[in-house]
C-alpha cells in the first residue's frame, strides 16, 4: 500500500456540497454566466449569523452584530445582513452607499478606518455613527458639526499591554487630549463608547483590550462622559481545514521540503514566511489561519466566559451587564464562512523545464487570494465528461493562471489532484467569500472583476442567479438558472 498523497482537504458547509454534488449544477451555471465566477450562499450566511446569535443570547445582556461589509462586496450577503436585522460597519463611501441601498438606516450603520475630510462631513450629514480613528477626526467633527448637535461617536483605541503596535486607533498613552475634546464638545458629540478591533485570533489578547477599556469608561466618568457601549471589533475566526492531521502532515512535508528532503513542494524559491538557517526551519508561515480548527463561536464563548482579575473573577459578560455596557462586535469573515466559493475552468496543462506540472486555468492569483498570503486548502477538479483518460496516477502541480510576473501562482505551494486534469474542466477554490474574493483583486491587464453569483435553495431546488439580483425575500425570477437537488441532512430551507 502506498502513503497517502499530502492534502489539504476543505471543509466544505452540508449546502455547499449538495450543490457540488448536484448534477450538472456547477457546470450549468458557468455555461449560463460565463466562467470564472464567485458563487455567494447567502443562506449560509444566515446560518453562520444564527449561530452567533444562539451563543451571545446565551452569554450577553445587550449586544449588537456589526457585519463587517469589508469581507465581501456582495449585495446578496448585505441585504441578508439588512433582512435579519443586525447592524452593519461600512469602512467607506462605497460601503455606505451599499448598506443604505440595502435597507440599513443610521441607527444600524456605523463607520469605521480612517476617514479624510469629505468622507467625514457625510457621515455627519447622515446622521451615522462615527467610529473615530484618531485625534485629528475627533478634533475636525465639532467643526464640521456646524449647528448640528449630538453626533453619535465611538472612540477607537489601541495600543494594549503587550499587544502590536497599530496604524489605527487613538494609543492609549494620548488618552487624556480624547476626553478633553469629548467633554468640551458634549453639545456637539455624543459619546457612545469605546472600540477596538484587533488583528488576532488571540483570546487573552481582547480579553488585555477588553480590561483596559473597562478602566477608560471608569475614567470617562470624570470627564461628565456617560459610554454605554463597548464595541470589541471582529477577528473571529473562520475553520478551512476538514481535517487538522492532514493538514499537519501537509505542513510536516512542506517543512522537510524546504530543507532539500523528499519531493519539492514550493514554487520558485518561497519559503511561505518561513526562515530556513542552520539546517531548520523556524518562524510563522504566512499561512497559519488555514490551520486553525476553533470555530468563532466557541471565540466568543471563552472571551465572555473569561474572569476579569481586576473585577474580583467576575467574567466579560457579567461585568459588561453590571456596567450596563452594550457589547457590539464587527465579525466580517465569521460571517462569510463557507459562504461562497470561486469556480474557474482549465485551459491547458503543461510540463516545464523542471518536470514541474502546471495547470492554467482562466483566473489569477488576486482574485482567490487575499494580500500576500498563501491559500492553504486544495482546489477540487470536477471533470467535465466522466473523467480522465490521460493520466490516473496521483500528480503533484501548481495551478497558475493569468497575470504575467513569474511569482504569479495560484498555488505556490503543490497541491496533489487523483488525476492530470485536462481543458475544460472545472476547478473549485472553497471558501473564498472572506476577503479571498474582493480584498486584492485587480483589473490587471484589462482583465474585468469575476462575476459575483448568488446561489440559494427553496423548495428542493438551487437557484442561481447575479449576486445584485438577490433579494432574501423574494423567489429568484423564474428565467435565472433552476436545478434540482440531491438531498443532504442539514439545509436551511428558506432565506432567513
Ligand atoms: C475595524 C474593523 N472591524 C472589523 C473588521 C472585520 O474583521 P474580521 O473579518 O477579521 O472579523 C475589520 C477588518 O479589517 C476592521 O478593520
Amino acid at each position: 500500500m502506498t502513503a497517502p498523497t499530502p492534502a489539504l482537504p476543505a471543509k466544505i458547509d452540508p449546502l455547499v456540497r449538495a450543490f457540488l454534488d448536484t448534477p450538472g449544477a456547477v457546470a450549468d451555471t458557468l455555461d449560463r454566466f460565463g466562467s470564472p465566477v464567485h458563487l455567494v450562499f447567502p443562506q449560509v450566511y444566515a446560518e453562520n449569523l444564527a449561530q452567533f446569535r444562539t451563543v451571545l443570547d446565551r452569554l450577553l445582556a445587550r449586544y449588537r452584530i456589526c457585519y463587517a461589509h469589508k469581507a465581501n462586496q456582495s449585495l446578496a450577503f448585505v441585504r441578508t445582513a439588512a433582512r435579519a436585522g443586525i447592524a452593519i460597519d461600512a469602512a467607506s463611501p462605497q460601503e455606505v452607499t451599499s448598506a443604505v441601498a440595502a435597507g440599513f438606516g443610521p441607527e444600524r450603520t456605523e463607520v469605521t478606518g480612517p476617514k479624510g475630510e469629505v468622507f467625514l462631513r457625510d457621515l455627519i450629514d447622515r446622521g451615522l455613527t462615527i467610529n473615530v480613528d484618531n485625534l485629528w477626526e475627533l478634533a475636525r467633527i465639532p467643526e464640521l458639526a456646524s449647528d448640528r448637535t449630538g453626533v453619535p461617536v465611538l472612540l477607537r483605541v489601541s495600543g494594549f499591554e503587550d499587544g502590536q503596535v497599530s496604524r489605527f486607533g487613538v494609543p492609549l498613552g494620548h488618552i487624556e487630549r480624547a476626553f478633553e475634546l469629548l467633554s468640551a464638545h458634549r453639545d456637539r458629540m455624543t459619546f457612545l463608547g469605546f472600540a477596538f478591533h484587533l488583528d488576532s485570533g488571540d483570546t487573552n489578547e481582547r480579553i488585555r483590550a477588553i480590561d483596559a477599556c473597562l478602566a477608560l469608561v471608569e475614567r470617562a466618568y470624570g470627564y461628565g462622559l456617560t459610554p454605554s457601549v463597548l464595541n470589541i471589533g471582529g477577528g473571529y475566526r473562520q475553520v478551512f481545514t476538514a481535517d487538522a492531521d492532514r493538514f499537519d502532515e501537509y505542513v510536516h512535508a512542506l517543512r522537510e521540503s524546504l530543507l532539500g528532503r523528499g519531493e519539492p513542494m514550493s514554487w520558485g524559491s518561497n519559503t511561505f514566511g518561513y526562515h530556513v538557517a542552520g539546517g531548520a526551519v523556524h518562524g510563522i508561515p504566512v499561512f497559519h489561519k488555514y490551520a486553525n480548527t476553533i470555530p468563532a463561536t466557541r471565540m466568543l464563548e471563552d472571551l465572555f466566559t473569561a474572569p476579569l482579575e481586576r473585577h474580583g473573577g467576575r467574567t466579560v459578560a457579567e461585568v459588561a451587564a453590571d456596567n450596563l455596557l452594550d457589547v457590539w462586535l464587527e465579525p466580517g469573515k465569521a460571517l462569510v464562512d463557507h459562504a461562497g466559493m470561486t469556480v474557474a475552468m482549465v485551459e491547458f496543462v503543461k510540463e516545464i523545464a523542471d518536470g514541474s506540472v502546471l495547470v492554467n486555468v482562466d483566473l489569477s492569483r488576486d482574485s482567490v487570494t487575499p494580500a500576500d498570503q498563501e491559500v492553504m486548502v486544495d482546489p477540487i477538479i470536477l471533470p467535465r465528461d466522466g473523467g480522465p483518460t490521460i493520466e490516473t496516477q496521483p500528480v503533484g502541480v501548481y495551478f497558475a493562471g493569468r497575470l504575467c510576473l513569474e511569482r504569479d501562482l495560484i498555488t505556490n505551494h503543490k497541491v496533489w489532484l487523483a488525476a492530470r486534469p485536462r481543458p475544460g474542466d472545472l476547478v473549485v477554490f472553497p471558501n473564498t467569500a472572506a476577503y479571498h474574493m474582493d480584498l486584492s483583486a485587480a483589473t490587471a491587464s484589462m482583465r474585468p472583476p469575476l462575476i459575483k453569483l448568488a446561489v440559494a435553495h427553496r423548495g428542493g431546488d438551487f437557484q442561481v442567479c447575479h449576486d445584485s439580483d438577490y433579494d432574501p425575500d423574494l423567489p429568484i425570477a423564474p428565467h435565472h438558472k433552476t436545478f434540482r437537488h440531491s438531498p443532504v441532512s442539514r439545509i436551511p430551507t428558506e432565506a432567513p
